[in-house]
């Protein structure tokens, strides 16, 4: 199939971007680099083997995104643009909903004008809420504790209500849990553009000798050890949940689909720092701080849907994903060039 993947520079984008050629899909990424820089490009090219046209823009400019399906004969959208920083989000709550609604209703009305009726989006765990029923199942109510959480679960509801509407859509609401991890060759992976707000690029930052120490937010949850506890995912394994679920809207008449795609596993923040100092033979100097405003004490997926329905499931584990993680890191202590 030709697949449009919106923010396919992008740190999750990329990686799915990979597994669609391996699938033998044609891809065409849309991104207007806010949070990716352009190295990746020939990254990717490197990495597949092949050509990947670019478009950079803003995928709320619904002239050029016309534009590009009026070029392009797509079968289906991954849409991942959108901004994901939860602290920034409170800041400004008008450019996340302005930017992550807005660019979702135009693409959707471009996806409408062109009969382009298989979509999967790009949702979060977040929508969870607050105080979520460990493990999470996908029937659980959703609300959020900060704007990008609401993006999120708006957008899930816009995609509800457009799928009455329009029956003959075909669409697939991933929940991620949390992302983690980098492609095995260590070229490319998370690149923050600022200081990390998650966990696992800051562990990675301090033990390349970016950051001198690793605040842990808290250590008197009720959890295991006391410190935060989340059902980390390797980036690898959620590009093929996008793979999966991409197939499986394009064999099914569901309408929409909501799949959560995590391990099912909880590890602590300790767990991780002790993982990744297995994994890459450096110590990860910490210090207990305050909580975070917004933190739960824990996110765990309950999986079986996705397993049952795609017939997929996580294979890689916390170590594997400290090891590429290390392997990315130490290959580019600064990022993307
Ligand atoms: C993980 C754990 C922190 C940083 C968020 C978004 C979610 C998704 C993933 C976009 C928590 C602790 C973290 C640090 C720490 N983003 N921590 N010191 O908050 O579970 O999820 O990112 O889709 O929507 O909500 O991820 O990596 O920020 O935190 O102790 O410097 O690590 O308290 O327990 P989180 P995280």
């Amino acid at each position: 199939m030709k697949i449009l993947v919106t923010g396919g520079a992008g740190y999750i984008g990329s990686h799915t971007v990979l597994q669609l050629i391996a699938a033998g899909h044609q891809v065409v990424v849309v991104d207007d680099f806010s949070n990716a820089k352009a190295s990746v490009a020939g990254r990717l090219e490197e990495l597949s083997g092949t050509s990947i046209p670019i478009h950079s823009f803003d995928v709320a400019d619904l002239d050029k995104l016309n534009g590009l399906f009026d070029a392009e004969d797509f079968d289906a959208v991954v849409h991942f643009a959108g901004y994901k920083a939860v602290g920034e989000s409170v800041a400004n709550p008008l450019d996340y909903y302005g930017n992550n609604i807005g660019a979702t209703i135009s693409l959707l009305q471009a996806m409408d004008r062109h009969e382009v009726r298989h979509l999967v989006f790009s949702s979060s765990a977040t929508v969870y809420g607050a105080d979520p029923i460990v493990p999470m199942t996908e029937g659980l109510p959703t609300s959020a504790t900060n704007p990008y959480g609401w993006t999120k679960v708006m957008i899930e509801q816009v995609l509800r209500d457009l799928v009455v509407a329009q029956p003959d859509n075909r669409i697939a609401l991933l929940r991620y849990f949390n992302p983690v991890g980098a492609h095995p060759s260590g070229q490319i992976g998370e690149d923050p553009s600022a200081v990390p707000n998650n966990l696992m690029p800051f562990v990675a930052q301090v033990a390349v000798g970016r950051r001198d120490k690793l605040s842990v937010f808290g250590d008197d949850y009720d959890t295991v050890d006391g410190t935060g506890v989340r059902d980390y995912i390797h980036v690898e394994d959620l590009a093929a949940g996008h793979v999966a679920a991409l197939h499986w809207i394009a064999e099914h008449d569901r309408t929409i689909s909501t799949w959560n795609l995590g391990s099912g596993v909880g590890t602590s923040v300790l767990q991780l720092v002790n993982a990744f100092e297995k994994a890459s033979g450096v110590k990860i100097p910490y210090e207990i701080a305050p909580r975070r405003d917004g933190d739960i004490a824990a996110s765990v997926a309950d999986p079986s849907l996705a397993h049952r329905e795609l017939g997929w499931q996580t294979e890689k584990t916390v170590d594997d994903m400290c090891a590429d993680t290390w392997r990315w890191q130490q290959a580019n202590p600064q990022g993307y060039p």
